[in-house]
């Protein structure tokens, strides 16, 4: 041909032509890929808007990043017939393909191979047929394979070996026979291979699984009563689960707990509405949750009836005094007058009573709340304040000071500029939104555990009582610091608040004996909270009715835990398995059972090991780019 007469770069050029006339995967061959598919299995499920100009980022299912379809979730929308070959495949950045409960049939086709970012499949509940693709165990991201409740035959490959960094491997409820290989999966957690007409041993790697991963076939030596095979001894750690490792049966446990547990606080909302209908007095939950969206009000904390003239002589125990009282050694650059002065603004308004800001004409900010009105005893009020305000660690936002009448309780606090947890978390979404990035989330998780450890370790019997997102609150650096712990000691007995049901463990019927237990389920909730990015009082809301630690053991049961997070932490590439381990440890937290949750010392510990873990894990990743430079 004589191409050696050519220059160099005509022939970079003519390079670059082939692959461009090729088309290079893009937005456009995604969006072509998505209408083929449409048009083969989802004529009449999917109202894709397929005007030319229309991007698929906006198809419904249909998730981008980085200008390239990155998630596919057709969950239940009625797809049918077979996938045609050469379709699937062009979705190169493809990294979720969720198209489970449809009415897929025929071959998995072959080419999915081609999707070498996948990290989640699921096609379960369809009617897939033939083999299960060799060409599937190319996907070395995989890591969570459920082809569960299809008619896939033939026999399981050895090739699944080449997997590894599979967890979750889903093959129950198909036509799958012979015997299985020797299956050696590092990371496999979840497993099932129930109802196929397997036979042979369960492999050795597999039976510490519990014994319902191989329920219906004709398998032996697995985990009890699955039975010795001929000429061998049946082992007896069968079934012991892995900590830190959400076994299958551990899942569906933790789910009828909940479920049970959810009943059980239904029947307990129930009783209270019907109490409150006859009262009248109550406010209904949606008022309640209006107050909480912190009206604007801009005012002088003197319009709010605050003014008490100072006695001349201070009694001694601070009973009866008309000032002020400090705690700690801070400076004490403002007295009542100061204050009463100041101008103020509501900061939100809470459980124990309505917070303002308070700018003193000296420059200096606290946050000042006003308790709602508690018939305890002025001596007994004055010694629980003073205990609330020797407690001081970095991780609670300081009582600076008190003031006590008969008409009037003030608390003076350190002020927290970035405002709550909560309205960081749910305020603003939208335009113009800033996210709440990964390392910030799993930091203010680590500070507020510390905070509520700490509050444990003052005594055994210390609890805070009111552990939720709102009560988190942030300083400038984004450190988080715990408020309001204590002042459940301080309020009257009063039914559950429904707006705060969301963190409240099941076994709380008052609010003022709230056991060290219920605190890690409140944090346990918090967790999901900073997870998901859905408040609790909110998916208590939702139309299935559900809680947050219920909804969120439904998903991952389905599907692991892909789905619960919060989008606005997909962006995050790297930092799945510590999501995946905070999620485990959130879940733990929220047990339906006081002793099954671990205590406050131990959540602490879970945590810093979770970030040190994915630090070393960051540094090798770091290594191995450089190593490949
Ligand atoms: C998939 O990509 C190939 C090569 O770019 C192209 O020829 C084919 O038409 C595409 N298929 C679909 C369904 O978009
Ligand atoms: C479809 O997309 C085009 C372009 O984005 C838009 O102009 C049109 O209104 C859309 N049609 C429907 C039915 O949403
Ligand atoms: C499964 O496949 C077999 C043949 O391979 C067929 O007879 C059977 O009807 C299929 N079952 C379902 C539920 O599609
Ligand atoms: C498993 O079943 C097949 C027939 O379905 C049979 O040929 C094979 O010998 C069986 N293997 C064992 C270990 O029982
Ligand atoms: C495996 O699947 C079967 C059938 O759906 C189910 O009964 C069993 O509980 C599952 N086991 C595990 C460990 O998920």
């Amino acid at each position: 041909m004589g191409s050696h007469h050519l220059p160099m770069s005509t022939l970079l050029f003519l390079l670059l032509l082939l692959l461009a006339h090729r088309g290079a995967p893009d937005l456009a061959a995604d969006r072509a890929a998505l209408l083929s598919l449409r048009a083969a299995v989802g004529r009449s499920a999917l109202n894709w808007n397929s005007t030319t100009d229309s991007s698929p980022c906006s198809f419904s299912g249909v998730t981008c990043e980085g200008g390239r379809v990155t998630a596919l979730h057709l969950p239940g929308t009625g797809l049918l017939g077979a996938i045609p070959a050469g379709l699937l495949g062009n979705l190169t950045a493809l990294r979720t393909l969720s198209l489970r409960f449809n009415a897929l049939a025929g071959p998995l086709p072959a080419d999915v191979s081609s999707l070498s970012e996948l990290r989640n499949l699921y096609l379960q509940s369809n009617r897939f047929s033939g083999e299960i693709p060799e060409s599937i165990f190319s996907l070395q991201n995989l890591v969570r394979l459920n082809l569960a409740d299809n008619n896939f035959t033939g026999r399981i490959s050895p090739g699944i070996n080449k997997l590894t960094r599979l967890g979750t491997l889903y093959l129950e409820k198909n036509s799958l026979s012979g015997e299985m290989p020797a299956i050696d999966l590092p990371n496999l957690v979840q497993f099932n291979v129930s109802f196929n007409r397997l036979n042979g041993s369960v492999p050795e790697k597999l039976r510490s699984m519990p014994r319902d991963s191989f329920l219906g076939t004709g398998l032996c030596g697995g985990p009890g009563p699955l039975g010795a095979c001929l000429g061998e001894v049946s082992p007896a750690a069968a079934g012991v689960a892995k900590r830190h490792k959400l076994s299958g049966g551990a899942v569906a446990g933790i789910a009828i707990g909940a479920a049970v547990g959810f009943l059980v606080l239904l029947a307990l909302v129930l009783l209270l509405c019907r109490r409150r209908g006859g009262g009248g007095k109550t406010k209904p939950a949606g008022v309640a949750s209006e107050a909480e969206r912190l009206p604007e009000a801009e005012m002088a904390l003197t319009d709010k009836r605050v003014v008490d003239a100072a006695p001349a002589v201070p009694p001694a125990n601070g009973v009866g005094e008309k000032r002020l009282v400090f705690f700690g050694s801070g400076p004490r650059v403002y007295d009542l007058e100061d204050l009463l002065r100041a101008s103020a603004e509501v900061l939100g308004k809470g459980t124990f009573g309505t917070t303002y800001k308070a700018v003193l004409e000296s420059g200096n900010v606290v946050a000042v709340k006003r308790l709602k009105e508690a018939n305890i005893p002025e001596v007994e009020f004055r010694e629980k304040i003073a205990a609330i305000g020797a407690m001081e660690h970095k991780n609670l936002v300081g009582l600076r000071a008190y003031y006590y009448s008969k008409d009037e309780r003030l608390l003076v606090y350190e002020y927290m500029s970035m405002g709550s947890l909560s309205s960081l978390l749910h305020g603003n979404r939208g335009a113009g939104r800033t996210p709440l990035n990964w390392d910030t989330r799993s930091s203010i998780a680590l500070d507020a555990a510390r905070g509520i450890e700490y509050i444990h370790s003052t005594s055994p019997t210390a609890s805070h009582g009111n552990i939720k997102s709102s009560n988190i609150l942030l300083d400038r650096s984004y450190e988080a610091r715990v408020s309001d712990h204590g002042l459940a000691t301080l309020a009257n007995p009063t039914p559950i608040p429904n707006r705060v049901a969301g963190y409240r463990a099941p076994e709380i019927t008052d609010v003022r004996k709230v056991s060290q237990k219920a605190d890690v389920y409140s944090f346990g909730v918090l967790l999901l909270e900073l997870l998901t990015g859905k408040a609790p009082a909110q998916a208590l809301l939702n139309e299935e009715g559900v809680d947050l630690p219920r909804w969120v053991q439904s998903v991952v049961k389905e599907e692991w835990t892909s789905e619960v997070f919060d989008l606005e932490l997909l962006r995050y590439q790297n930092v799945e398995e510590e999501m995946v381990q905070l999620l485990q440890l959130a879940i733990d937290c929220a047990a339906q059972y006081p002793d099954r949750r671990p205590t406050m010392s131990e959540v602490v510990g879970r945590i810093e090991e979770i970030q040190q873990s994915s630090m070393l894990a960051s540094a090798d990743e770091k290594e191995d780019q450089a190593d490949s430079v």
